[in-house]
């Protein structure tokens, strides 16, 4: 794994560089807000179908992952051709770049930081859109600029890390750009899930053959450990993308758990009720405890002390002590570690996180 030149850890989750430089111990307890899971999952059935599908071990599974392709083609309500199942979102990025291998990308930052690793691995000429202002907006016109002078461009829906969203109607409107110049754009969806609905690009899908879709099972059912992903677009380019990918890539267990995973109506009722409880709660009296707070529309918060960006580094540290693990953003190219990323998790986690920070605003050290 690419570890940043200051060797601060690249993804969340990562506890141990954080507690050592701070000398706490490598067992110092902690609740884990720097990755973005569901906190209700993984689905309580999860560990016995595991079970199940042990059988299945001894038999390759199918190449073509006809039956998770056709439950997945069935949920967004297109053609299995047009699906690609893929080893986490993760295996999607790299797919995606290596399609475009030696051509020129344009990358909108900050942004997770795998899409830069994928396209250097791919040979790809990278450039950068900058996300602009304390909001994180999207700047329509030079973004549509951006496609005319680029072959792909990654964009990420909602934002890794700032948790905004673009327009399906600024997507359409780069797309047409792109059909115009022959450029592709490819948005990593990972996060789309805990959202409602109505932002939809599949729909886009049939009219562009110039989008890409990435998606990720992995952070709305919790399963980091499984590795389950896939890839939408016109079925010219996914039979091109299956040339491209590994043989056998996505294992037994992940792909026969899928059709299972889509079909839990009733996990995914119960994340809508703790989401839409949980996002305008958490984000209010993440304001009142005096934080920065970009206006997100996914399951975490890009935070920054109002004292401004050089608090950050002692927030990090005082949560870290108080037993709050929250992600730094010294590998997101413009935010240099001025922010801090904090996942939504359940009431009482984000009551734990709550009380921590009004215990820092009383310290005063944020002001
Ligand atoms: C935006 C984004 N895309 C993709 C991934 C990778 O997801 P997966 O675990 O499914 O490979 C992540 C993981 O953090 C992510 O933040």
């Amino acid at each position: 794994m690419m570890r940043h030149r200051t060797d601060w850890p690249s993804h969340g989750g990562e506890a141990a560089v954080l507690l050592a430089r701070q000398g706490l111990p490598g067992d110092h307890p902690l609740l884990d807000f720097s990755t973005n899971l569901n906190p209700l999952g993984p689905p309580a059935w999860l560990a016995e179908q595991l079970m199940n599908a042990l059988a299945g071990v001894q038999c390759y599974p199918d190449p073509t992952y006809r039956e998770a392709c056709e439950a997945i083609a069935e949920a967004e309500d297109v053609t299995p051709e047009t699906v690609l199942l893929t080893n986490g979102g993760a295996e999607a990025i790299f797919l995606a770049a290596a399609l475009h291998a030696r051509r020129r990308a344009v990358i909108v930052q900050p942004t997770f930081s795998e899409y830069a690793r994928a396209c250097h691995q791919h040979g790809l000429a990278v450039s950068s859109l900058d996300l602009e202002g304390e909001a994180f907006l999207l700047d329509d016109r030079q973004a549509q600029r951006a496609m005319a002078h680029c072959d792909v461009m990654f964009l990420c829906r909602p934002n890794n890390p700032t948790g905004t969203l673009v327009s399906a109607a600024v997507i359409e409107r780069l797309l047409a750009e792109g059909v115009e110049h022959g450029s592709t754009l490819v948005v990593d969806e990972a996060f789309i899930d805990f959202m409602t609905p109505d932002q939809r690009l599949t729909p886009l899908l049939a009219r562009y053959p110039n989008l890409v879709l990435l998606r990720s099972l992995t952070k709305y059912y919790a399963i980091p450990g499984l590795r389950l992903g896939y890839m939408l677009g016109s079925a010219d380019k996914v039979a091109r993308l299956r040339e491209l990918q590994m043989p056998w890539s996505v294992n037994h267990f992940a792909a026969s758990l899928s059709p299972l995973l889509l079909a839990d109506r009733a996990f995914a009722a119960r994340t809508h009720r703790w989401f839409m409880a949980e996002h305008s709660r958490l984000q209010d009296r993440l304001v009142a405890a005096g934080l920065r707070v970009v206006p997100s529309r996914a399951n975490f918060f890009l935070v920054q002390p109002v004292a401004g960006p050089e608090a950050s580094d002692a927030l990090l540290a005082f949560l870290l002590r108080s037993g709050i693990l929250a992600r730094h953003t010294r590998n997101f190219p413009g935010l240099e570690g001025g922010w801090l990323r904090l996942a939504l998790r359940d009431s009482t986690e984000n009551d734990q996180l709550l009380s921590v920070l009004s215990e820092w605003q009383d310290s005063g050290e944020g002001t």
